[in-house]
């Protein structure tokens, strides 16, 4: 049975942000728009959250860098590609990254994506090639030759980040903020206790979770309440223009493991929301807690541990997603979308 019932309110906390917060995310505008770093394992969701970015005004895509995580490394660059050639963005250059995680090896989503990792819509055919930097010396690249703050969006497994950090410390302190899908404060989506890109390195998220960078953590709490419903995507379907046309096709086939796995006839874009949350001010309520990373559990090797009630007394180092204006998020999705028509 198909359900239209999104879960039930966001996580409610009372205790305001502790003195010692991190930074929140800063925001662009049309006349400074704020540059990022988009890192990610194209995906269906990833291809939107792309999608979006390039159509605001207020954000500037300085680089695209791909990871293995939904797919093997070949095709998430691939699908980047492919992507940046749909909406005619070849100009933006895409690096491809690792090949798997630190430790340990990859393990894909083949049940969620595909075995390409973007099934369910035909997209145009590559109108550029990869960089031939490795992904985390052309982010450092595209870091240090920004003029602004720069924000890094990784919206897959953190291996690039990790790598990223772990080679050039120094740009610590040119990145303004890390705004992440990623991680869940209650349930998991691929075992019960974690969320994919978390488990998929939770050695790298635990260098970036421990990095001190400022970070935003959108995790599964807030994306699964940004559900795009049946009815929405049908009518970017009957509506839109051609992109608009191939994100609903991509919509249906990820719409299918939500279906399956939770009852839903609809489907949240996981990724999108994070790009979403650095263009729209207040759209997701967070608060800042100590985050970090189980990387031994036997069960629970990929969970992000959110010290919600601040019982530890360790520091926050991430403001956390507990939950989202849906309406407006959908609006700002289907505009950006249909921008292209
Ligand atoms: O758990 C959801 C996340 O894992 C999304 O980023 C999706 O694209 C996959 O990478
Ligand atoms: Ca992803």
């Amino acid at each position: 049975m198909s359900g239209t019932a999104a879960p039930g309110p966001g996580i409610e906390l009372a205790t305001p942000d502790p003195a010692d917060a991190p930074p929140r995310a800063p925001h662009g505008s049309p006349e400074q728009p704020l540059g990022i770093v988009i890192d990610c394992d194209p995906g269906h969701d990833d291809a939107v959250a792309i999608l979006l970015a390039l159509a605001r005004p207020d954000l500037r895509v300085l680089g695209i860098s791909t990871v293995a995580g939904n797919a093997v490394l070949e095709s998430t660059t691939d699908t980047a590609l492919r992507v940046l050639a749909l909406v005619g963005r070849q100009d933006v250059e895409v690096a491809a990254g690792a090949a798997h995680p630190l430790h340990g090896p990859l393990r894909t989503a083949p049940h969620v994506h595909g075995e390409s990792g973007i099934e369910g819509s035909p997209l145009p055919a590559p109108a550029s090639t990869a960089i031939a930097e490795f992904a985390p010396h052309a982010m450092a690249r595209w870091i240090r030759g920004a003029t602004g703050p720069v924000v890094l969006v990784p919206t897959g497994p953190l291996t690039n980040v990790a790598l990223l950090l772990d080679e050039h410390p120094d740009l610590r302190e040119r990145i303004a903020h890390i705004c992440l899908m990623g991680g869940s404060l209650t349930e998991g989506n691929i075992t019960p206790a974690a969320e994919f890109n978390i488990w998929a390195d939770p050695e790298a998220a635990a260098i970036v979770f421990g990095s001190g960078i400022p970070l935003t953590m959108i995790g599964l709490d807030v994306t699964h309440r940004s559900i795009v419903w049946e009815a929405e995507r049908r009518a970017l379907l009957d509506e839109g223009g051609p992109v608009a046309r191939t994100v609903a096709g991509l919509l249906a086939y990820f719409q299918g493991f939500h279906e399956r796995t939770y009852g839903w006839a609809g489907t949240p874009i996981h990724d999108a929301v994070a790009v979403a949350h650095l263009a729209a001010p207040g759209l997701v309520r967070t608060a800042a807690v100590n985050v970090e990373i189980e990387t031994e559990g036997l069960w629970t090797r990929g969970r992000t541990v959110a010290d919600l009630r601040r019982v530890t007394g360790r520091a926050a180092n991430a403001h956390v997603g507990l939950d989202i204006d849906r309406e407006r998020f959908v609006r700002i999705l289907v505009d950006a979308i249909r921008s292209y028509d």
